[in-house]
């Protein structure tokens, strides 16, 4: 098991070091030099990282201030001379001819200004003097270095302690980006870059790695650590790595005179370089790319955790060498930690639309990548348990259990999870946890069907929590969408009494004609707010039949499903009558349902049950009493925009990206994500930059956001 190491020295980690004794410093020293020790072999050499960057970055920079206060007490094996970690006992031994560094860390934008200044200074340039740097990602994996000679790779290397490595040729031989022979190159060559693996890869890795009962790993940089360090490389050659090029060792003669021109001459003699790498005029410029890079990092497919600058000089790289372990040229801005552990203070039961059960993990608040996380998904039953969706082990089959020390992780914009579980931490009293069997809103039994990851309350119409969910989705945009009834007031309203179905929404009026009074008191609601909500709603009296069918919240149905629905049944009366008749799985309607393109027996299950449940199919009866249902007349290949080629671009107000998209994917149009000649419309919302002017350059047509949804008919 993984040895834990503490975030900061028992004792004296607190004091600020103004305040440490000399005793107290030599101690801590002697701590720190231990810890970062143990964490160093555990990630470079055991791939199993004790701490999260960000504690070890901590840990880094308290030793490092310490022995800046205490200069007589550096220690000789202190931290701060180490890079990188052990190496393991199994494979042969290279020494590098020239050191593999690392590179210091600035966090901050002031450490991006200091750095620039620290290198003026050094090289005796004013704050004016042109300086030009280089700024590309900094890739999350692990570096290998790759030596030709003649051409021929000869050997390669990991990083080791810096100075000896572990020799891993067999394996680089294996990797497709490793060029085996390159032509034009000097004599000698060492290229240098990053061993990484892409998120799919890590995902269909690990995917194989449950299938065979073998061990999963907890991030990209772990597997492809774990991969390229195999004894066997039969092993590595099963897994797919990648390489990026970015810097080089030994060499006979020079690449180029910059760092950028050193790149685009490693990329002609055949390595993969970083597209994002650019040069910048200085600190201004580096900042901005770095927030650039950031915002493309959870769509770039593999994990970046900052980005490094460099000096483009290669003379002047040479004139600013050195510090013990790291450039004086180059610098790492690091990414804030999207990785942080915390308490798992509770866990909590939603229950969802269609009566899913799902646990939400309470946490002691933490920041993970610069945001407060105090909630995070627990997935399923299962995912408590350890277990993924075949019965498998996951986590190494660790359970989770309230009081637990877990990992949070937070990708993007995606919904933080909890990742992993530190059983060293585990309270002594702890308890399995218990995923309750009946729901926790209505007491129904909630139930877990064969093949179904997930349990389900059994109340149906009857559970508050499906009520509300199902409300909530029918007003929702691209349901009925009504002016000023949205999630919260539809809950307000659910938990007053006032409605409970969606049809209730459209007896408001008549109901309410006296109780009007009780809404215009309430805060935030005048007269005319209230008449116009009403009025709202009588709008929408009127509406389409794959909106209506989506707006019942069927399970399995979505946007999508419901247009082929639509147009398949064309009027409500043709698609009600069929799925009132329609029997499971055999005769004439049922044939006809599963006969759409499309349509698959688990939807039509739904749709058809759904129409069989009495208290659901009443509820839907009194909705389309009060609606005036209009017949689709939109049949794919007449939609104005079927076949056309769109690109949304800018800020869209009315709809989401994901929407958007989706609704011109079903009325038969293609969505791509850049301008080119095959272009026939761009969407501008407000902010449209560089896409719109390559649009007007084309002689694109170009419309803003309400132009579109006129033409689409969705006005
Ligand atoms: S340059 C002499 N460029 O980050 C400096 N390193 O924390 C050579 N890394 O050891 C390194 N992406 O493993 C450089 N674009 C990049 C990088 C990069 C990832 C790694 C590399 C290095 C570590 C330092």
């Amino acid at each position: 098991m993984v040895e834990t190491v503490l975030k900061k020295h028992p004792q004296t980690g607190d004091l600020p070091v103004e305040m440490l004794s000399v005793g107290q410093a030599r101690a801590e020293l002697a701590w720190l030099a231990s810890a970062l020790g143990s964490a160093n072999t555990a990630y470079h050499r055991d791939d199993a990282p004790n701490l999260s960057d960000a504690d070890y970055d901590a840990l880094k920079q308290r030793n490092t201030a310490i022995e800046e206060r205490f200069p007589q007490i550096k220690r000789t094996d202190s931290p701060s001379d180490v890079v990188g970690g052990e190496i393991s006992e199994g494979f042969g031994k290279v020494r590098h001819a020239v050191r593999m560094l690392s590179l210091g860390n600035a966090f901050s934008d002031a450490d991006v200004f200091a750095f620039d200044a620290g290198i003026r200074k050094y090289l005796g340039l004013d704050a004016t003097a042109p300086l030009t740097y280089t700024a590309e990602p900094k890739i999350d994996g692990l570096s290998l270095s790759l030596r030709y000679e003649g051409g021929k790779l000869v050997q390669a290397a990991t990083r080791g302690d810096g100075s000896i490595g572990e020799n891993v040729t067999a394996n680089a031989l294996t990797v497709s980006d490793v060029p085996q022979v390159i032509t034009g190159a000097p004599e000698i060559l060492e290229v240098r870059g990053e061993v990484y693996m892409s998120h799919s890869d890590f995902a269909n890795l690990n995917k194989r790695q449950v299938e065979k009962g073998g061990k999963t790993f907890a991030n990209p940089r772990n597997a492809a650590a774990g991969s390229l360090r195999q004894l066997d490389a039969e092993i590595t050659k099963a897994r797919p790595l990648k390489f990026f090029a970015y810097a080089w060792g030994d060499h006979s003669a020079p690449l180029a005179q910059t760092q950028s021109a050193a790149i685009e001459h490693l990329s002609a003699l055949g390595f993969s370089t970083n597209k994002l790498t650019v040069k910048c005029d200085g600190p201004d410029a580096m900042i901005t790319q770095y927030s650039k890079i950031g915002e493309q990092r959870a769509d770039l497919g593999y994990d970046i955790d900052g980005v490094v600058y460099k000096v483009d000089d290669l003379a002047l790289q040479a004139r600013l060498g050195f510090r013990s372990t790291t450039p004086r040229w180059a610098i790492a801005h690091k990414f804030p930690a999207e990785l942080a552990w915390t308490v798992l203070e509770d866990i909590d039961i939603q229950v969802g639309r269609t009566g899913a059960l799902s646990p939400v993990a309470r946490l002691r608040p933490v920041t993970v990548g610069g945001v407060v996380v105090s909630n995070a998904t627990l997935h399923n039953e299962d995912y408590i348990k350890g277990l993924d969706g075949n019965g498998a082990p996951i986590r190494g089959g660790k359970d989770i259990r309230i009081g637990d020390w877990v990992q949070v992780y937070r990708a993007g914009d995606v919904i933080p999870k909890v990742a992993d579980v530190d059983l060293a931490r585990r309270p002594d009293d702890s308890v399995v946890y218990e995923f309750p069997q009946q729901c926790p809103e209505c007491h129904s039994d909630a139930i877990r069907e064969e093949g179904d990851a997930v349990r389900r309350c059994s109340g149906g119409i009857i559970c508050p929590a499906q009520a509300v969910e199902k409300l909530k989705h029918f007003v929702s945009r691209a349901a009925f969408d009504i002016e000023g009834l949205g999630a919260k007031q539809v809950e307000q309203f659910y938990t007053d009494g006032w409605i409970a179905t969606p049809a209730d929404i459209f007896t408001l009026r008549t109901r309410f004609g006296e109780g009007l009074q009780q809404l215009k008191n309430r805060e935030g609601w005048g007269d005319k707010s209230a008449s116009s909500l009403f009025d709202a709603i009588d709008d929408k009296r009127r509406i389409g039949l794959a909106r209506l069918i989506f707006s019942l919240g069927i399970r399995h149905v979505g946007e999508n499903s419901a247009a082929l629905l639509a147009n398949h049944y064309t009027s409500w009366a043709a698609f009600e009558a069929a799925m009132t008749a329609a029997t499971f799985d055999t005769g004439p309607e049922w044939d006809d349902l599963i006969s759409i393109d499309g349509v698959g027996d688990v939807m039509a299950t739904s749709v058809v049950t759904t129409f069989h449940q009495d208290a659901e199919r009443a509820s839907i009866d009194r909705l389309v009493a009060e609606l005036d249902v209009q017949d689709a007349k939109v049949m794919v290949s007449d939609s104005p925009v079927a076949g056309k080629t769109v690109v949304f671009t800018g800020t869209l107000e009315r709809m989401t990206r994901a929407e958007a998209k989706a609704r011109a994917e079903a009325l038969g149009a293609k969505v791509s994500g850049s301008v080119s000649a095959k272009t026939d419309i761009l969407v501008a919302g407000p902010g449209a930059g560089s896409k719109a002017k390559k649009a007007a350059d084309l002689g694109v047509q170009k419309m803003d956001e309400d132009d579109w949804l006129a033409l689409i008919g969705a006005l």
